[in-house]
């Protein structure tokens, strides 16, 4: 297995992620848990040194221990990782003065040949992603320089002899276009097979879980969403009956959901579940409100409250379990702090864990939703759960703008349903990012037969994406859309005008409220 030392990069992820791309097994440590007792009793085969914010100029900046390079395997240092390596083995960094670089650079081949860079140099220089204020001004004795950047004179550079390599850019981001290559070049000649799999990743959660949980009792919020599955799925396999699921049902889930998530993981995966049905409490609360904000925070809030109210009733809870991913993490940690706007409040379980003093368990943290997806696969979920379009914690509250009712809730289920039918039916539902019905709080007139009619619209929404972040309107044919109108206004009882929402995101939302 190949150790990563963290020494606080934000991408040090994606090094892990380049790595399992590649099928090798890799851990990230942090550097200062990393000693020589940890380093003996891993036995890595290879060693990366990750990026980090500190200058190896200042006193007691973050180190490795020194018996890693005794260890006798091929080591890869990453920006910090290289200015930290070239510091400890004899080389001089030195402060900006006008050397700093940040984004784009291009690096250019020296003129001998280096194992790390074969079948890299495309053509005479490669585009690579740097960001360094300080820089290597002495090289430590041994290492020759391989590659070359305007002002990085050290872009690359290693000692061929001992397998230390040592470069001044971010191979693992999506910038160093080739940068795959250099990773892939590092665990072959490291004597990586390339052998590793989700199951080998299954059976490492696993194993950590255990450790991390011993005897004690985990609660998890299962949504049913992708994440709180996959997660829940796999504490499960760690700790069995150790886990209790609650399933807060709020009364605003789509047609048949509640029954179908309580189902598939109580009675097909034998998980414990409560399904806290509070439907009368939430609906309850929510009647006669019709602000969108009033709205989600009436729902953050009971939903709190519920999930600590069954929580409180299982004995020894020590540990909560959310499916946090990777990108959650660096968006938490990249924009923590800064000045933004409300959009909307987001309800999630974040603020649970202190005001239950309970510890977290979080086994997606470093993986990205596709991982989660193939890990899910893994586990035996079945594929109509993975591939899920997200569902929001709010539920069908936001897709019914303005008050919200039970005769509407019971309409907006049947039209969503017939909708996301259609939709599979004609074989699209894994091309759109995500897709449901809304009810309009406007009745139109129409003519049904030879009455009139007077009931609800409805706006369908279908959108594109890769993040949610930004989206674009999914461009349905005439047909479809013609066809889906005709159906939900047939079989729907109190529907009689269906509209399509043609907004992209910005300037709308995927969701209405
Ligand atoms: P918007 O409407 O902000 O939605 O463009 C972006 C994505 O987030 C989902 N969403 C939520 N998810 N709790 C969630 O867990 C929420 O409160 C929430 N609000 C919106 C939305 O469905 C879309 O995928």
């Amino acid at each position: 297995r190949l150790l990563i030392i963290d020494f606080g990069s934000q991408v040090t992820q994606l090094i892990a992620r380049r790595l399992r791309e590649l099928k090798v097994y890799c851990e990230i440590h942090p550097f200062n848990t990393v000693d020589e007792a940890f380093l003996a009793d891993f036995a890595p085969r290879a060693v990366i040194f990750s990026g980090g914010p500190a200058s190896v100029i200042d006193a007691g900046s973050p180190r490795p221990p020194e018996k890693v390079f005794d260890l006798g395997v091929p080591i890869l240092g990453i920006c910090y990782g290289q200015q930290v390596m070239m510091e400890m083995l004899g080389g001089k960094v030195e402060r900006g003065h006008g050397t700093a670089e940040f984004g784009r650079a291009y690096v250019t081949p020296g003129a001998q040949k280096l194992d790390l860079l074969e079948g890299w140099f495309a053509t005479d220089r490669e585009q690579v992603w740097m960001s360094h204020g300080d820089h290597v001004s002495r090289i430590a004795p041994g290492f020759e320089v391989f590659g070359t950047s305007p002002n990085a004179p050290f872009a690359i550079t290693a000692d061929t002899a001992r397998h230390f390599y040592a470069v001044q850019f971010h191979p693992e981001v999506h910038h160093t276009p080739n940068g795959s290559k250099l990773y892939e070049n590092f665990v072959r000649l490291a004597g990586f097979e390339g052998d590793w799999t989700m199951s080998t990743y299954r059976e490492e959660a696993v194993a950590a879980i255990r450790e991390q949980v011993g005897d004690k009792h985990v609660i998890c919020a299962l949504s049913g969403g992708v994440d709180s599955s996959v997660a829940a799925a796999l504490i499960h396999e760690a700790v069995g009956d150790q886990l209790t699921c609650v399933f807060v049902d709020h009364g605003l889930l789509r047609k048949n959901e509640a029954q179908e998530v309580v189902a598939m993981f109580r009675d097909h995966m034998n998980l414990q579940v409560i399904h806290a049905d509070e439907t009368e409490l939430f609906l309850g609360q929510l009647e006669g409100q019709s602000d969108p904000e009033t709205k989600r925070k009436i729902i953050g809030k009971l939903f709190i409250d519920v999930f600590q109210k069954y929580a409180d009733q299982i004995d020894g809870v020590e540990f909560l379990a959310q499916g946090t991913l990777y990108p959650d993490v660096i968006e938490s940690v990249s924009f923590s702090g800064g000045p933004s706007v409300t959009i909307k409040s987001h309800h999630n379980v974040g603020g649970l864990p202190e005001k239950m003093g309970l510890k977290l368990v979080e086994p997606l943290r470093e993986l990205f939703k596709d991982e989660v997806r193939a890990l899910g696969r893994e586990l035996g979920l079945p594929p109509s759960f993975i591939g899920r379009h997200p569902f929001p914690g709010p539920g069908l509250a936001i897709r019914c703008p303005g008050e919200i009712t039970r005769e509407k809730l019971d309409i907006l289920r049947e039209a969503d349903a017939v909708y996301i039918d259609q939709i599979r039916k004609h074989g699209l539902y894994d091309e759109i990012w995500q897709a449901y019905a809304a009810i309009l709080p406007v009745r139109t007139v129409g003519v049904m037969g030879d009455g009139r009619t007077y009931d609800f619209a409805c706006a369908l929404r279908a959108v594109t994406s890769v993040d949610g972040m930004t989206a674009d309107y999914y461009p349905f044919t005439h047909e479809f859309l013609g066809e889906t109108a005709t159906r939900i206004i047939n079989e729907v009882k109190g529907i009689n005008r269906v509209t399509y929402d043609i907004t992209s995101k910005p300037p709308g939302t995927i969701e209405w409220e």
